[in-house]
């Protein structure tokens, strides 16, 4: 008799991260189960379990499903994500990102499921106080979309204290990079990401890259991110199941490389990979955006023995680029 595979339902698999996240899933053997609304996600990108359509706003389907497939933990990556849209719409990002939390956390309560893993964001930590973001560092987000995030990391944490949900909560730095197979990637629409936007550039989908401010405090005035590959993401969210359901032991953690890039850097190194010349020209700052955001991840590191392996900008611009290549045909 085959041995049955553990179900693990992935919600908001369909999109970015969620999808590179179930390929690893079955990749190591475990059966994942996309539950998705496509409201941003992509049906093509499910090459990897069964999929149902299903909003976080519907609880009673939500409940019901969760009791259909019985999975042994919840990956919670469904959320809206537009940094400068959750400043135009705050209402949209509470609504779908917070309440839509709420109702799946009550759901896993019906449906007797106890262990979560969720998607946080560096976005919560604010202004930065020091080069390197401990998680310990204070968490003053500073647009609705980091607000949002921060609301949602109470809710779990009042949901273990309450009614032992067991958790991981990973803060993503920038998630980068596609699948080494090229089978799936980055395709937000709008797109704010800035890897895809320099693509679009390089490759003329766009005339220009718009970079958002040149005067912040950094050495060449443009934003520090730490750019973290997404099938390093999707291991993560794999040793953190098995840490999770082996020692049940709650924890929020940073994931990132623990380097920074500027934007120009970043600019330049895809130039190096494209082979052309990307023409950019300097806009004013973005409301939220915070100047340089870089993470401290030994913990994550530590206790889950996890070390990205493909995180070096080559393999992110790389990945990128031949991703983009065969997705939009340029
Ligand atoms: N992309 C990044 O750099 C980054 C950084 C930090 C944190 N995160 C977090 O990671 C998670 C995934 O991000 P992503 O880049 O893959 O985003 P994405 O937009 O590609 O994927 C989100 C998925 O969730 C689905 N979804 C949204 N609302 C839903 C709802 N109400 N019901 C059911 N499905 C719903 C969408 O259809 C989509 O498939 C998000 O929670 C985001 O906040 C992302």
């Amino acid at each position: 008799m085959p041995s049955k595979k553990p179900v693990i339902a992935v919600v908001g698999g369909a999109g970015y991260i969620g999808s590179h996240t179930a390929k690893l899933l079955f990749e190591k053997g475990f059966s994942p189960v996309i539950i998705d609304n496509f409201s941003t996600g992509h049906h093509d990108f499910i090459q990897w379990g069964t999929f149902y359509t299903c909003c976080l706003s519907d609880q009673e389907s939500l409940t019901s499903l969760l009791k259909k497939i019985n999975p042994v933990a919840v990956f919670h990556f469904a959320a809206s994500i537009n940094v400068s849209e959750s400043v135009i719409d705050p209402e949209l990002y509470y609504h779908n990102n917070v309440n839509g939390t709420l109702n799946l956390l009550s759901s896993m309560r019906k449906a007797n499921i106890s262990n979560l893993i969720f998607s946080s964001t560096a976005a919560i930590y604010g202004h930065p106080e020091s080069n390197l973001i401990l998680e310990s560092h204070p968490c003053r987000p500073i647009n609705p979309y980091g607000q949002s995030k921060y609301m949602m990391e109470h809710i779990i944490k009042d949901f273990h204290e309450a009614y032992g949900l067991n958790y991981i909560i990973f803060r993503y730095f920038n998630a980068a990079g596609a699948d080494h197979d090229h089978l799936i990637g980055e395709d937000h629409s709008p797109e704010t990401h800035l890897i895809p936007n320099i693509l679009m550039a390089a490759s003329g989908v766009k005339p220009t890259l718009t970079v958002f401010g040149n005067n912040y405090d950094t050495p060449d005035g443009t934003c520090i991110r730490d750019y973290i590959h997404v099938s390093d993401l999707a291991l993560a969210h794999v040793l953190g199941l098995n840490y999770l359901l082996d020692a049940k032991q709650s924890h929020c953690m940073n994931l990132g490389t623990s380097q920074g890039l500027s934007i120009l850097e970043l600019i330049k190194q895809a130039e190096i990979i494209t082979r052309t010349s990307i023409a950019y020209k300097f806009y004013e700052r973005r409301s939220g955006d915070a100047s340089i955001l870089v993470a401290d991840a030994s913990f994550a590191q530590s206790l889950l023995d996890w070390e990205p392996q493909h995180s070096s900008i080559d393999t992110i611009l790389n990945t990128s680029w031949k991703w983009f290549q065969s997705r939009f045909h340029v």
